[in-house]
């Protein structure tokens, strides 16, 4: 029964030990005693991982047509200073006075206050003061709050002058390269980029395993578009899809509707937003949460990023509650406009009109003859970085004939009055250069994946048809096929009589059509189809000696232990398509 908004969270039993016995993950640096926040992926978690980005690129690069780029983790200072997130990408952190152990301050208020993340640092300090918090170890008094930034910052080659920082979201470096994706679209839009990699968080009190972690998969999309023409292909798609909703409005119940009425209704701000939502949710239900365990929660303003004008999260439920897996953003032209004016390169498209058309303009013209002389190389860079600015913001410079500051590979320059002019009147222009909107879908890889496992998780004290439990428990992964790690077991009934001799070959022609096997000969075979059920396995094929005699062997289906008897000839399509879900299991 999936959960609904009412539903506790979700029971796992005894999953987590399965998945550290049986090679998804466990903890780093073990062997040391671990460090929180940071998890191996083992041989299945690395392939289950895979599968789901693999999913995540069928949606976003075949479906929706995105552009995959692969950027550095490591990025100069400047970035971070452009992109705000070294002034602004920070958690309240308080330190106890006598132990000195640092907490996350809305973490110690909790169980108190709704909320408690939503709360700005005055609001935090008297919520702490009205509660008497103190150290949860000693009991002392505690200090602050003070902002603690939450980027790991390292150094570039050997000296300590170029500081950088490990990136905290992978989507900068879309912004930055906007110009050569741009061109690749060939000055087209809207279009969408998409990269997978990781990210980096220093969390002061990471404590909830999988769910937060300081290193960390993520996959995002940055989807630009002209904000006067926002129209995009695949628009109706998902408008009829049902989903439920927590509007920053009303953030206590959940609003159960299609995305076209609550666009309609102003609930979510554009088409475009809802698009994606239906994107996010369409492909969480592809790698198996149920549409009743997750919902849409819109930020309040108080907990939005410094980036976005509107965010809504997709939380899905697990044993830790509702938690958030993706953030769908709004982030306007922030971050193209932000990395526009720290490096001085213009970062805008250009709208292109069939017929030419009258606009009031207001710009400020380089003088080239006057500014060659004076800057050489950088004049026109510096020229363009001119054209750029908004002579509305810069008024009183431009009637006093004061020199114009712009910044031109991070650097300032002063532009004196003699090397530009106020160009003001109606112009009739066939081209017109804005600046970008964005709305950036942005999922966590990790979490996505252990709310798979958590849903497709069974315990029983009976066994399925043809299992045999080791202790009395009976555990099953139903994952798709498609996520599942190993797609099919292979087993020779016996390791004799030329049994082996028909299956070793069989599990060779599976592995190199690009079906991952697990090939076992030992032990019982119930035993064995209880291995490949505990992690997720959702085929298992059986060679038998009727497959010695007629050249057939049987293939057991996980979740209803079901078999059917087919030729080996033709398994590996077969298995191939029950995979990709192009043949179903009952209609064998
Ligand atoms: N790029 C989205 C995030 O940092 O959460």
């Amino acid at each position: 029964m999936p959960p609904d908004d009412n539903s506790k969270e979700l029971e796992v039993g005894e999953l987590y030990s399965v998945l550290k016995r049986r090679g998804y993950f466990w903890p780093s640096f073990e062997i040391y005693g671990g460090v929180a926040g940071f998890v191996d992926l083992g041989p299945l978690g690395s392939l289950i991982r895979e599968n789901i980005e693999g999913i995540w690129k069928d949606k976003f690069l075949l479906e929706e047509g995105f552009h995959l780029v692969d950027c550095p983790s490591i990025n100069p200072e400047v970035v971070f200073a452009a992109s705000g997130h070294l002034e602004k990408f920070s958690d309240l952190l308080v330190r106890c006075s006598s132990c000195l152990l640092p907490f996350r301050a809305d973490h110690l208020l909790e169980d108190l206050i709704e909320n408690p993340d939503a709360l700005g640092k005055d609001e935090l300090a008297a919520a702490l003061k009205e509660n008497d918090i103190r150290c949860p170890e000693c009991s002392s008094e505690l200090g602050g709050p003070e902002e603690f930034n939450l980027m790991f910052s390292t150094f570039i080659g050997p000296g300590k002058e170029k500081l950088a920082y490990l990136r905290p979201e992978t989507a900068q470096s879309i912004f930055m390269d906007f110009n050569s994706l741009y061109r690749y679209n060939r000055d087209r839009m809207p279009f969408g980029v998409a990269q997978i990699g990781k990210g980096f968080r220093n969390e002061i009190s990471p404590r909830q395993g999988m769910l937060r972690l300081r290193e960390f998969h993520m996959a995002e999309g940055e989807f630009f578009f002209d904000p006067d023409d926002p129209s995009f292909k695949g628009a109706g798609r998902y408008l009829d899809l049902e989903v439920g909703l927590l509007a920053s409005s009303d953030p206590g119940s959940t609003i159960h509707t299609t995305l076209g009425k609550a666009t309609d209704e102003g609930i979510i701000g554009s088409r475009l937003l809802a698009h994606f939502l239906g994107v996010t949710h369409s492909f969480a239900t592809s790698i198996g949460i149920p549409a009743g365990g997750m919902r849409f929660r819109q930020h309040l303003p108080s907990e939005m990023a410094h980036y976005a004008r509107d965010c809504w999260d997709l939380e899905v439920i697990t044993s830790n509650g509702w938690v958030e897996m993706v953030g769908v953003a709004d982030r306007s032209a922030y971050d193209l406009n932000q990395h526009a004016k720290a490096s001085g390169v213009d970062l805008r498209a250009r709208r292109k009109f069939d017929e030419p058309i009258v606009r009031e303009i207001s710009r400020l013209q380089p003088k080239m003859k006057e500014m060659g002389p004076i800057f050489r190389g950088d004049a026109k860079a510096l020229g363009e970085a001119l054209e750029s600015l908004d002579p509305k913001n810069l008024k009183d410079h431009i009637s006093s004939r004061e020199p114009i500051t712009v910044t031109l590979r991070g650097k300032e320059v002063e532009i004196p009055s003699n090397c530009y002019e106020l160009v003001e009147g109606q112009e009739r222009i066939h081209v017109e250069p804005f600046t970008p909107n964005v709305i950036e879908p942005s999922f966590g890889i990790d979490r996505l994946m252990v709310s798979v496992l958590e849903h497709a998780y069974r315990e029983s004290d009976t066994s399925p048809k043809g299992g045999e439990s080791e202790d009395g428990t009976y555990r099953v992964l139903r994952l798709d096929p498609r996520v599942a790690p190993v797609k099919a077991g292979v087993f020779p009934l016996l390791n004799k009589d030329d049994l082996p001799e028909l299956a070793s070959p069989l599990n060779d022609r599976l592995r190199r059509r690009g079906l991952n096997t697990y090939y076992d000969v030992s032990g019982s075979i119930g035993r064995r189809y209880a291995r490949m059920d505990e992690i997720g396995t959702p085929f298992c094929i059986t060679i038998d000696h009727q497959s010695v005699e007629d050249g057939s062997a049987t293939v057991r289906e996980r979740d209803s232990g079901e078999q059917v008897r087919v030729p080996i000839e033709g398994m590996v399509d077969l298995i191939e398509d029950l995979c990709r879900g192009r043949v179903s299991f009952e209609n064998l």
